[in-house]
């Protein structure tokens, strides 16, 4: 299984904060925001690593990160997403470095308690179809949101006005090397993105989607309130933990 971190976009909702940075290297407690994504994958033991940027300052992924030593990586890999063109977008440009392999992909702004370890050993052991991970929060509609009877997903829906249920889609996802086709169906949606949210539903369509509850907390960090809580939730204890 090799990893995409998923660092582009121009991340507006941070304005003024990222008129002149990129949104994940913005500080998140004592850590630039991307360090907390490459630690997630390496203490799972996904070692290949790509990192899609964006904007105008991707450049300084490299001479922050450069081979990601200070993670015991001895080679990352980077790529370059222009504009805005949405999460599934961004995944696109992984195909050719996947090279077949299955992926595990990470939003760059997604900060976890937990090591994820125990959903990339579970995605490893399903082999095939898609996983993604679910969390109870107390504002689904900031989020892609899922119905489930008992423990099958039956819905997905990206930023409700009306939510079905508390369970927000957080920014992990596995997924074999169809998700590539999968993005090629693909039709932008009303804000102008390929959205992963319908990757998912396609997987879900093809009865080949598992989803799993996280155990402790999340948070993306990606607007002020949750920029500011993703660093007080690190302060106060540390991410990735075992
Ligand atoms: C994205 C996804 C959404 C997911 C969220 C998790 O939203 O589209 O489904 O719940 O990340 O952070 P965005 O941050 O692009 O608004």
């Amino acid at each position: 299984m090799k990893g995409v971190i998923l660092a582009g976009g121009l991340g507006t909702r941070l304005h003024p904060l990222t008129k002149i940075t990129n949104k994940h290297l913005l500080p998140v407690y004592d850590k630039p925001m991307i360090y907390y994504p490459i630690d997630a994958l390496v203490k799972s033991g996904v070692s290949e690593i790509l990192i899609v940027t964006g904007g105008n300052k991707a450049g300084d992924f490299l001479q922050l990160l450069g081979n990601g030593a200070e993670f015991g990586l001895k080679h990352l890999n980077y790529t370059y997403q222009k504009g805005e063109g949405g999460i599934a977008e961004a995944l696109s440009l992984a195909e050719h470095w996947a090279a077949g392999d299955s992926i595990c992909v990470i939003l760059g702004d997604n900060i976890f308690e937990k090591s994820i370890k125990p959903h990339v050993d579970a995605f490893r052991a399903q082999v095939s179809g898609a996983r993604i991970l679910l969390r109870e929060v107390e504002d689904p509609e900031r989020f892609g949101v899922a119905e489930v009877h008992g423990e099958k997903v039956v819905s997905i829906v990206e930023k409700p006005k009306q939510p079905k249920s508390n369970l927000a889609v957080v920014g992990v996802y596995f997924y074999d090397n169809h998700v590539f086709d999968i993005i090629k169906t693909l039709e932008p949606s009303s804000r102008g993105e390929l959205e992963i949210t319908d990757v998912n539903n396609a997987y879900l369509r093809e009865n080949t989607l598992r989803a799993s509850v996280l155990q402790g907390w999340w948070t993306d960090a990606g607007t002020f309130g949750s920029l500011l809580r993703a660093s007080n939730l690190v302060a106060q204890g540390g991410a990735n933990n075992p």
